[in-house]
């Protein structure tokens, strides 16, 4: 299938609406996602990047009925990631002699890759290839959200390929922004830039700063993943910039894990505090070892402050809290307030445990968390509910 882009842009990628786990089991695609992939037919033709390796043989197969492959005469390979190269080998098997162009780290990651050494071309940014009346403009753009990452501009259509910056894992045959649910399309966008892209914010805001100051016309921001925007692109670029400035909504959130519901009865019990004193907060609350961690991820990245609970087991904590530890610190969230609570039963050494490891994660811990013997009865609810109540006027 091809969709016309504009004018004699097409796109060429893959629909992948089956896609549950991406980047192994690191990132949940509830709505499945999408592999894009341009051709640009101008005087020359140019391909922008390809898909991931299953859909190889289909996508060279779809590609066939559009273009005798031997009048490719540009290659674009963005981003080397396989979900984006993937397609590569079975592509350069047809045409070996065809032109990659790439940054100087791409070059190392496809040949680590696929171990082939194919005519790459390194560009740098500013650099340019001509369509004919049109030009192809590179811009480097490292770790957002690979070393190799790249934009390509191309001129006349006005049209920034930015492989997975603004992109979304969200499957759609309507490809286009302004024909979607608005809804679906900036939660998968949020949910993206806080699970992918929260550890590069500093490096967002370069970017977009460099691209700005260009002053290049922009018309359409046609992503690798989701649906391209077309529709006042700009919006996406001023939620990245505002993302990108330790983001926070009116919310806190509760994680936590519970053995025998003390631990739950304690986070209920807290987030009613939390309301009391402040009815205006989003007060949210996620058993981790039943909701989705990037979802829990998503949550925190939206939140001014997060609450960690679990009961002590072993000496600690319950392993599913690790987990969660092990993700946030990763993606390094800043300027968020936090505490720590659980029950226990005869020592509660994971109250202490988690206020540590919130601080190891970049949070800034406002209290020594709270805990609560066994099973929470009336007067510990009390506590619970007080702790709340509390915690809003420490995270002002
Ligand atoms: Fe969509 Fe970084 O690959």
């Amino acid at each position: 299938m091809k969709v016309k882009v504009k004018n004699n842009i097409y796109w060429v990628g893959k629909v992948d609406w089956e896609l549950e786990m991406f980047h192994g089991n690191e990132y949940s695609t509830h709505k499945g996602s999408t592999y894009n992939s341009y051709l640009i037919k101008e005087d020359k033709v140019a391909l922008i990047d390809t898909v991931w390796k299953p859909f190889d043989k289909e996508f060279v197969a779809n590609l066939e009925k559009e273009i005798d492959l031997d009048k490719i005469d540009f290659i674009i390979a963005n981003h080397a990631e396989i979900d984006h190269s993937g397609a590569l080998p079975a592509l350069m098997e047809k045409i070996p002699n065809t032109p990659i162009y790439c940054t100087a780290n791409a070059v190392k990651s496809l040949k680590g890759h696929y171990h082939k050494d194919w005519n790459f071309q390194v560009v740098k940014t500013g650099d340019k290839i001509s369509l004919g009346s049109k030009e192809l403009i590179f811009i480097e753009a490292p770790m957002l959200h690979w070393p190799d990452s790249m934009f390509v501009y191309l001129t006349g259509d006005n049209v920034l390929f930015s492989n997975d910056a603004f992109g979304q894992h969200y499957a759609s045959e309507f490809l286009f922004n302004d024909l979607v649910d608005q809804a679906e399309l900036y939660a998968e966008a949020i949910k993206y830039y806080a699970n992918i892209l929260t550890p590069f914010s500093p490096l967002v805001k370069r970017k977009i700063e460099e691209f700005v100051s260009l002053n290049l016309p922009l018309d359409i921001i046609a992503t690798s993943h989701g649906v391209i925007w077309r529709d006042n692109p700009i919006q996406i670029v001023e939620k990245y910039l505002e993302w990108a400035e330790n983001y926070q909504e009116n919310q806190i959130t509760l994680v936590y894990d519970t053995m025998w519901e003390g631990t739950r009865r304690m986070a209920e019990a807290i987030g009613k505090g939390i309301r009391m004193a402040d009815p205006s907060v989003n007060v949210k609350l996620y058993n981790a070892a039943k909701t989705d961690k990037n979802d829990i991820m998503t949550e925190v990245f939206k939140s001014k402050a997060i609450l960690v609970g679990s009961p002590t087991i072993n000496k600690g904590f319950l392993s599913v809290i690790a987990a969660f530890f092990e993700e946030a610190r990763g993606l390094g969230f800043k300027n968020k307030k936090a505490a720590a609570f659980g029950a226990y039963g005869w020592s509660g050494e994971s109250i202490k445990q988690i206020g540590d490891e919130l601080k190891r994660a970049g949070f800034n811990v406002v209290n020594d968390g709270l805990k609560a013997l066994w099973n929470p009865d009336e007067q510990a609810i009390t506590e619970c509910e007080n702790f709340g109540k509390e915690f809003v006027n420490q995270i002002k």
